[in-house]
């Protein structure tokens, strides 16, 4: 072989070794510090335990929060945190001022006509809750029109007692920017029922006990899922495997037992 092809072939050799040596061969991964994409997440504080704001440090908190955000290490994103009134955030989705909503939302087919939702992680439900010591209303059935209804504005709840208004069952459905206001004027007999999630409700039974009863029974079942804009498939696919493998490698057990356990 001559030898000016030889030098040739090693002269090619000794470069791919150099560019191998170069890159490692792999790239960065984004999760490594590289540059890893950065998505805008939206959710409303007065949810617990879903969605609060951590009483010490004053950082938006809990089950939502922490299940985002080892989805997003796991597949190498990173993420801003906002907040804002559950209202606002399907049109900020829809606007492009925010990437993902995590909030508790209920992947409901009237929204699914405007945003796109996640594998579902949370089932839920509405139910009725009353000033302790109520006797005059044991579920739904028992509201009357000359009672006033609370729920979060934006919400399944707040769409409940709406049309409970709308019906003519009660007397008015008293909307809320913050669940935690509502839950104050429950106990402070300004109304006499708010319709609110079954976890949610808890949570605020178990942090006041005494206050605040669940009456009834479940009402309009519920899934939670992520939301992303309609369309965002490169997103909705990164949060959903994220979400399979948090599922799979007992992270997403971990974090329902720290906030519901
Ligand atoms: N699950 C209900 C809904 O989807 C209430 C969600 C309220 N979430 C919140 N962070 N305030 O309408």
């Amino acid at each position: 072989m001559e030898k000016k092809k030889i030098v040739a072939i090693l002269l090619v050799l000794a470069m791919m070794l150099t560019f191998t040596a170069c890159t490692g061969g792999k790239e960065t991964p984004a999760a490594e510090g590289g540059d890893a994409p950065t998505y805008k997440v939206a959710m409303e504080p007065t949810f617990p335990p879903f969605d609060t704001i951590d009483e010490e440090t004053q950082e938006l908190a809990g089950f939502d929060v922490d299940l985002m955000n080892a989805i997003a290490e796991d597949q190498g994103f990173k993420l801003e945190w906002v907040n804002m009134g559950f209202d606002g955030l399907i049109p900020a989705l829809e606007a492009g001022n925010i990437d993902i909503i995590a909030s508790g939302m209920n992947a409901s087919e009237e929204r699914r006509e405007k945003v796109d939702f996640s594998t579902t992680y949370y089932d839920s439900g509405l139910v009725v809750a009353v000033k302790a010591g109520n006797t005059d209303i044991k579920s739904i059935d028992d509201l009357t029109p000359d009672m006033k209804v609370g729920g979060q504005i934006g919400t399944t709840g707040a769409d409940l007692a709406t049309e409970l208004f709308e019906t003519g069952k009660i007397g008015e459905a008293k909307i809320y920017n913050g669940l935690d206001v509502a839950i104050m004027d429950l106990q402070n007999g300004a109304i006499a029922a708010l319709i609110n999630d079954l976890p949610v409700t808890k949570s605020y039974m178990d942090s006041k006990p005494g206050a605040i009863e669940i009456v009834g029974d479940v009402l309009n079942a519920e899934a939670y899922g992520f939301a992303v804009k309609k369309g965002n498939t490169e997103l909705l696919d990164k949060i959903n495997a994220g979400m399979q493998n948090m599922i799979d490698n007992g992270t997403f057990d971990e974090i329902y037992k720290k906030w519901f356990e």
